[in-house]
């Protein structure tokens, strides 16, 4: 089968549009000793243009002014004086100076012309504020902040509130220990000790093996898990910053790499590097963007346009790197991006567009095709987004679901990021991100030839990396096998589909789906009923973990294997019963999560940035065990004593 798809992928690769001359010319301008398959710049392209009009009339400016200064090229200088541009702006400049009062010297002139260059900077800062996203809400945030700080009532407020958060998290967050650490204990604990204190930690961790978690654990089979687990154990202490120490694992990650590619229909120059997450993938590929737009572009301030859907991973990436990402709204109805706003949000500062296939939110795909197009005719990349889609989306054709080209055989596409830690079954902290070709590939290492320490270079942010990820992904991709990914493509979207299905069919009443649910997610939301209590009762009353999005308020299961495998009948069931529940008494259910995201929705996003401080406060903090968790523990020691 490979080698069929390798030969139909190759004849795609000679499809793709970018000649050969683009490659070479690549190739040959020094940017890279690889052939790059994003093209280079035309030489008449309007940004260009606009540059080379810029700078000629800078050099017109210092030429006129210097030469007028030292008497020097008299024709060229009155040429330029009888110029309409040089004309207007001396009469403007005369009616200014008339009017200025008499007792302003050259000195003063030369100030005020300063000052009131300072004073437009500051005009267009206060534009840019004022007609940047959601003025209102980061009024009100600094308002209330600011209110905080001076008037008593109001702190005292602020103050109760960020207490009853934390309150609530803590409850729903912090489990008691009978034994806690918070410094090391003074000696070393036998390994059977610290097995007990695991054991005896994870008792109660079985939720997400229940077959009731949307997405975070994406299967529960034990098989797969023991490879994983052993694989694991012999890879421990490996690291790939030393492919000379450790050559197998070199080997295991170009194959990984090699494998994907080839499910993503990727020809022999498309290639790729391991990296740890689908975040990390993104940030690469969006910095990769910024490095080429940059050398090839000499664009210094890039933009990339994606949808409001597209994952925040994107928003991290633009403000780890100094980015801006444009977000454009999507189909109301099939939550598609909107490619209207594609093209009319393009600058030429425009890097890079991006697609999901499928997005987090409502689990749709971009029209891929279409972005491709978009990308081609404007010289840029386009990144998919198949973090999530990942083995599912390239084994749905096999799988009776097909789905319109959305990866390397569509022109234009030149890079895709995909997770294996997801839908591939490996253990978490594993992605892939792939490049059309070798030469994009390199604005992703980071190099520093002169550091003390020697030559260093690295393929991915981190330095160090988990070897045993590496080991263990290669050995459940190989434990899965192609076939197996179809299964289980076939289990998981024929899950989705039906629940989809009965949910647009009006089998739960007062229910309806968001967006189009192209792959694994279905999301819905009430017109009648608070949707993040409806949540709440499923999570309190049926125990399942559904995901709360919002703008529109909603919420989403993203099926797994587990889930399909064990829930899918009591899904609907549940649904429908919490619909119920909550008609019945909708304040009972607006306790925890459905709490947080109500409040979150009615205070500015300063305020809600503030509570995720706390958040992140509250997960940091170890629960230190008290005198009653200390006598539980004693107990339970000798017992086990006496058992002995
Ligand atoms: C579409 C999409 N992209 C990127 C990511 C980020 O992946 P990770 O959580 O592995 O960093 C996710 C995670 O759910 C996702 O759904």
């Amino acid at each position: 089968m490979s080698h069929q798809k390798s030969e139909e992928v190759s004849k795609t690769s000679r499809r793709d549009g970018h000649t050969s001359d683009d490659r070479e010319s690549a190739a040959t301008s020094g940017l890279s000793l690889v052939p790059i398959s994003l093209p280079l710049e035309p030489v008449f392209s309007r940004r260009r243009m606009l540059n080379v009009a810029g700078a000629l009339a800078n050099s017109l400016v210092v030429f006129y002014a210097t030469n007028k200064l030292f008497g020097r090229h008299q024709k060229l200088v009155q040429a330029l004086e009888s110029s309409f541009f040089v004309r207007t702006a001396r009469e403007l400049f005369e009616r200014l100076i008339a009017r200025a009062p008499k007792r302003l010297d050259t000195f003063d002139c030369a100030l005020l012309s300063l000052a009131a260059l300072i004073l437009c900077r500051r005009l267009f800062r206060l534009y840019t504020y004022l007609t940047g996203p959601k003025l209102a809400d980061r009024f009100m945030g600094s308002a209330v902040k600011f209110l905080s700080r001076f008037v008593p009532a109001v702190r005292k407020e602020v103050e109760k509130k960020n207490r009853e958060a934390v309150a609530d998290m803590e409850k729903s967050l912090v489990q008691p220990t009978e034994q806690s650490f918070v410094e090391l204990p003074p000696q070393g604990m036998k390994s059977e000790e610290v097995m007990r204190l695991i054991d005896s930690r994870t008792a109660g961790e079985t939720a997400w093996k229940g077959g009731k978690v949307s997405g975070a654990v994406y299967h529960c089979e034990e098989s797969l898990m023991k490879v994983a687990a052993d694989v694991n154990a012999k890879y421990l202490l490996s690291n790939p910053l030393h492919p000379d120490l450790f050559p197998s694992l070199r080997q295991m990650e170009a194959e990984v790499v090699a494998m994907v590619v080839s499910l993503f229909n990727g020809d022999s120059d498309c290639c790729g590097s391991v990296t740890s997450g689908g975040t990390e993938s993104i940030l690469l590929a969006m910095k990769s963007y910024r490095e080429w737009g940059r050398v090839v572009k000499g664009i210094e301030k890039p933009e990339v346009i994606a949808s409001v859907c597209v994952h925040a991973a994107f928003d991290k990436a633009a403000d780890y790197f100094g980015m801006k990402l444009i977000k454009v709204a999507i189909d109301p109805v099939t939550s598609e991006i909107d490619l209207k706003q594609v093209r009319a949000a393009l600058s030429c500062n425009t890097v890079a567009l991006v697609g999901s296939c499928p997005h987090f939110p409502h689990g749709t795909i971009d029209p891929i095709e279409e972005l491709a197009e978009i990308a081609r005719r404007h010289q840029l990349g386009l990144h998919v987004d198949a973090c999530l889609g990942s083995f599912l989306v390239s084994t749905m054709d096999a799988a009776g679901f097909p789905l319109p080209p959305f990866d390397f055989r569509v022109p234009g596409v030149t890079s895709i990021s995909c997770d294996p830690h997801k839908y591939g079954f490996a253990p978490k902290g594993t992605s892939v991100l792939m490049f059309r070709d070798a030469g994009l590939r390199t604005f992703q290492f980071f190099t520093c030839p002169e550091w003390t320490g020697g030559i260093y270079a690295s393929p991915t942010i981190a330095g160090s990396r988990p070897g045993a990820l590496v080991a263990s992904t290669w050995a459940v991709m190989l434990s899965m096998g192609y076939k197996g990914y179809v299964n289980s493509c076939k289990t998981i979207v024929a899950c989705a589909r039906r629940i989809a299905e009965r949910i647009s069919a009006g089998d739960v009443p007062g229910i309806r789906l968001v967006g189009r649910p192209d792959v694994s997610v279905v999301a819905f939301t009430s017109d009648a009923l608070p949707i993040y209590a409806i949540s709440e009762a499923m999570s309190k009353k049926f125990h399942w973990h559904l995901n709360s999005l919002q703008s529109p308020n909603a919420v989403h299961l993203c099926v797994t294997l587990a889930v399909a495998q064990k829930s899918e009948m009591a899904f609907i069931e549940n649904l429908r019963e919490s619909v119920a529940l909550v008609a019945a008494n909708p304040r009972e259910w607006v306790t925890g999560g459905a709490a947080i995201y109500g409040m979150a929705q009615g205070v500015p996003q300063e305020l809600v940035s503030d509570l995720i401080g706390q958040y992140f406060t509250v997960l940091y903090t170890p629960f230190v065990a008290g005198e009653k968790e200390k006598e539980g523990a004693e107990a339970l020691e000798g017992r086990a004593r006496e058992a002995k």
